[in-house]
């Protein structure tokens, strides 16, 4: 019933554009893996973030074949631009010919190499944040990323309950993701829902 139900919902999602459905294709066939994907509801619900924030200035850390960053970059307003973080050069190849067949790669700056270090290194401020990486290292990415997001702005994490493993944290993903998720309930900062929705996504807003 579950999955039936988690089918309708998806099947009642709006269509994705061809670019979109280029990186469903070529992810499943290029590569092994396509479990990685955030897919089109929670690629829908980033676009509907960005139209209903109007949010310009997008990071993203953990690009894989860029699904997400394209969902994005399609309803960026004027200016607007993306910056996605991936340190694998074959996703990021799937992501630059899906970029490039929308007419959309001048809006997305590829930023290659380990998220860890280039997090540490931006100076801009961003309206919107999603945080969809190595899960070992969410609580260090929300230290080094929470003075990047704007006064307003929006931090949405993906997978949040790891598989479940946030409930018995047995293994050092699903005590990290823990930690993380405990971090954003109890920071005065932050007003948050967690969703669960998929592997669990959480959306929270920086309040000042
Ligand atoms: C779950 S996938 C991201 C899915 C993507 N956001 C989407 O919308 O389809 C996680 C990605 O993070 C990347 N990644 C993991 N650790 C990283 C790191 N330390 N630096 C850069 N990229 C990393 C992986 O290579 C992978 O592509």
């Amino acid at each position: 019933m579950n999955k039936q139900l988690q089918e309708y919902a998806k099947q009642h999602t709006s269509e994705e554009s061809e670019a979109l459905k280029f990186i469903v294709k070529a992810t499943a066939e290029e590569l092994q893996y396509d479990d990685m994907l955030s897919g089109r509801q929670i690629g829908t619900l980033l676009r509907l973030f960005v139209q209903t924030s109007n949010a310009s200035q997008i990071l993203e850390v953990g690009m894989f074949t860029g699904y997400a960053t394209l969902s994005m970059a399609e309803v960026l307003p004027e200016g607007g631009r993306i910056t996605a973080l991936e340190m694998n050069t074959l996703y990021m190849g799937i992501a630059e010919r899906a970029f490039e067949m929308a007419g959309l790669k001048d809006r997305i700056n590829i930023i290659h190499g380990n998220a860890r270090e280039s997090c540490k290194e931006l100076k801009d401020s961003y309206d919107l944040i999603f945080l969809d990486a190595d899960k070992q290292q969410y609580p260090q990415y929300f230290k080094d990323l929470k003075p990047r997001l704007k006064p307003g702005g929006l931090l949405v994490v993906d997978n949040v309950f790891w598989y479940g493993g946030v409930l018995e944290k047995n293994d050092r993903k699903s005590i990290a993701v823990h930690e993380l998720n405990e971090m954003l309930l109890n920071d005065p900062d932050m007003e948050t829902v967690m969703l669960d929705i998929r592997d669990g996504l959480t959306i929270s807003r920086k309040r000042k």
